[in-house]
């Protein structure tokens, strides 16, 4: 198994990130309580040390999609699989995604979204792969920005394997 694993972003600069993405979060909103959305199941650990790294009001939201079914290309056809369980409208929104590759995803998930009315909806991604980009989507805040490799780990999988390493590796078969 390690020989296809190559680390890209250690859990060290993971969490310096983390620290000043939630920072420059709350600095941005200082005053509002910030609806956390976050895009299941990649998002997972990210989510938990994001949140922890936002001092002040938040509240927390789930939203469950399926796009990949399993396989390292995205199949452009986004599912959503388990809904928000409360409004949004009026509300200060985060949606916190694992990775955004082609954009497709977040810019289905981003008018499904704006529709309901929120206040300010932004978009923070742990990871960013532009040159894949197959539609422009304003990507708010940006942990880091990688190569067009297949990663997994911290959250992101491949057929639901890796999510438990605890840094970002590129995977190759
Ligand atoms: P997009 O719609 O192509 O932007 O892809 C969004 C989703 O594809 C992400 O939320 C991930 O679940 C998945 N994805 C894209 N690239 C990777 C990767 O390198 N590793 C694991 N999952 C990925």
């Amino acid at each position: 198994m390690a020989d296809t694993l190559k680390a890209l972003i250690t859990a060290e600069e993971i969490a310096a990130r983390i620290a000043e993405l939630g920072r420059q979060i709350r600095a941005d909103h200082p005053d509002d309580t910030i609806t956390v959305i976050a895009v299941l199941k990649g998002s997972f650990i990210f989510l938990a040390d994001l949140v922890r790294a936002i001092p002040g009001n938040v509240r927390v939201e789930f939203l469950g999609v399926a796009s990949y079914h399993g396989g390292t290309h995205s199949s452009g056809a986004v599912q959503i699989t388990q809904d928000l369980r409360s409004e949004i409208r009026g509300q200060v929104c985060l949606l916190v995604e694992d990775i955004v590759d082609t954009g497709l995803t977040m810019d289905y998930l981003l008018r499904m979204l704006e529709v309901r009315g929120p206040k300010v909806l932004k978009l923070v991604s742990l990871l960013d792969k532009p040159s894949n980009r197959e539609t422009s989507v304003p990507v708010d805040y940006v942990g880091f920005t990688i190569p067009d490799e297949f990663v997994v780990g911290y959250g992101l999988d491949l057929g639901e394997l890796y999510r438990n390493l605890p840094y970002v590796a590129v995977y190759s078969p």
